[in-house]
């Protein structure tokens, strides 16, 4: 079974277009002539989309955008992102449903899955963010809103939809930029929330398309525990924040991304 892995730099707005810029320079610089058992992608914010695009092209650095307007077609939608625009640039890859646009902008679940349908229909793979909040968890209730918010998008997605069109990333909310507190969720608790959703995948397909598709995790993956992480069984890659501000930190969490991966149980 093989299963698109991917480590994702997800820049949020903390890096301005000259320091997205540099920082694409940095990634591409050190990340070459290496080899890396997974892709490797940056997710600017859109303002330095075409700057970090410029950077690596020719580079085998992907693209991912932060969001997408669900609408095909580009038109009066002030401040939103559109599938054309990406185009042009390349991309390939989207994050939808990251709980901070849930959160801070009332994204809703019926909201990100038609997102995610507008990149599946350009041909671009949506990155689904789904998690629990620090609530759920209190209330022992974390597996009952992840997957509340999973079988949402699939009631949505046409049965012709492939494992390959899309991937999951499983994200707590609770576990967002909190690597210096140490609320971390351990490995073990992270392979089996990603377990579940792959049971859970396989019985709203088949057991077979469950296995295909990735399964991403994020919330505060950085040098210190990327290795762990990217060794459970059922974990495809990483959403990575904070630990991405920095080139140096992001290289730190592929090098020990990559260690996870050959180390895979
Ligand atoms: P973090 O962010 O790595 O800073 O926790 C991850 C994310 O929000 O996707």
């Amino acid at each position: 079974m093989k299963r698109q892995r991917v480590i994702v730099a997800v820049w949020k707005e903390k890096l301005t277009f000259t320091q997205s810029v540099s920082a694409s320079k940095a990634i591409v610089r050190m990340t070459e002539k290496q080899e890396w058992p997974f892709e490797v992608a940056i997710a600017p914010n859109p303002f330095s989309y075409a700057g970090v695009a410029d950077v690596v092209r020719g580079a085998p650095i992907r693209l991912c955008s932060q969001n997408v307007l669900w609408k095909a077609e580009s038109g009066s939608y002030i401040g939103e992102t559109t599938i054309e625009m990406l185009l042009e640039f390349g991309c390939n890859y989207i994050i939808v449903g990251h709980s901070e646009r849930r959160l801070h902008f009332n994204e809703t679940n019926d909201m990100i899955a038609n997102r995610a349908l507008a990149a599946i229909n350009a041909g671009i793979r949506p990155i689904l963010c789904i998690g629990d909040t620090a609530e759920d968890k209190e209330a022992n209730r974390s597996r009952e809103a992840i997957t509340g918010q999973l079988r949402s998008f699939f009631e949505k997605l046409p049965g012709s939809v492939s494992h390959q069109d899309f991937l999951i990333a499983y994200e707590p909310v609770w576990a967002i930029s909190t690597w210096r507190s140490g609320k971390l969720p351990p490995g073990q608790e992270v392979q089996e929330l990603h377990a579940h959703l792959r049971e859970l995948i396989g019985e709203i397909r088949t057991p077979d398309f469950a296995d295909r598709v990735s399964l991403l995790y994020g919330g505060s993956v950085a040098p210190e525990n990327a290795e762990e992480y990217m060794a459970q069984k059922d974990v495809d890659g990483a959403l990575v924040g904070g630990a991405s501000k920095t080139p140096e930190s992001f290289i730190g969490t592929l090098q020990a991304g990559r260690l996870g991966f050959q180390n895979k149980v």
